[in-house]
């Protein structure tokens, strides 16, 4: 069965190697990139998104997610499980095209996101880190249910600023 969760306002579903047009466009942006790690490229180009989409539609179980709004992939959303002492905790990440911000996509994305990988994986925590200038996320994740657990001082270095990063955290 492919896993895909119908949501009123997007659609959750795998990667398909036929995104990498729509993945670039919205990709592509220096709005987006400020907010997640340097792993994801910018500029982003097709060669990037090519290969991130031939890596992701191999891997099993599926962690890494589109979000598709009107018929286009325009964001991403998945889980990087954790081994170890951690193998019940997994990090949250995600991302949407500026064109789409501020309609509660990510809220309602976010909230029933969490949910399935609580169902779907033996996790019994599910965090995120945004960092701190980021009030969106934040309010994001607020708004989806995880509690604020603290301020981790300094912890990223990114666009040539040391931030603090915000814990966020939903457990079962
Ligand atoms: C953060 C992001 C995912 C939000 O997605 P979204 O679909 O626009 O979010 P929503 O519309 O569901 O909710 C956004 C909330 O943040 C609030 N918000 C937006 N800008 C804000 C700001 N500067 N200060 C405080 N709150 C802000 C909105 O008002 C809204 O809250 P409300 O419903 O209480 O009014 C999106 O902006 C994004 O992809 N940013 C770049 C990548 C990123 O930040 N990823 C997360 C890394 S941890």
């Amino acid at each position: 069965m492919i896993d895909q969760l119908e949501l009123k306002q997007s659609m959750i579903r795998p990667w398909r190697l036929d995104d990498a047009e729509s993945l670039t466009r919205h990709a592509n942006n220096r709005r987006v990139w400020r907010a997640l790690r340097d792993k994801f490229p910018h500029p982003y180009t097709a060669e990037d998104a090519r290969k991130f989409l031939e890596a992701t539609v191999k891997i099993e179980p599926i962690t890494i997610f589109c979000i598709e709004v009107n018929g286009a992939a325009v964001g991403g959303i998945g889980i990087h499980l954790g081994n170890d002492v951690h193998r019940h905790t997994a990090e949250l990440g995600y991302w949407l095209g500026d064109e789409f911000w501020a309609r509660g996509v990510m809220t309602e994305a976010v909230g029933a996101f969490t949910d399935f990988c609580f169902d779907r994986f033996s996790l019994r925590r599910i965090y995120a880190e945004p960092f701190a200038n980021n009030p969106a996320s934040a309010r994001v994740l607020e708004k989806a249910g995880f509690t604020f657990e603290g301020r981790l001082k300094n912890n990223v270095v990114k666009d040539g600023e040391v931030l603090d990063s915000l814990l966020y955290a939903r457990t079962k």
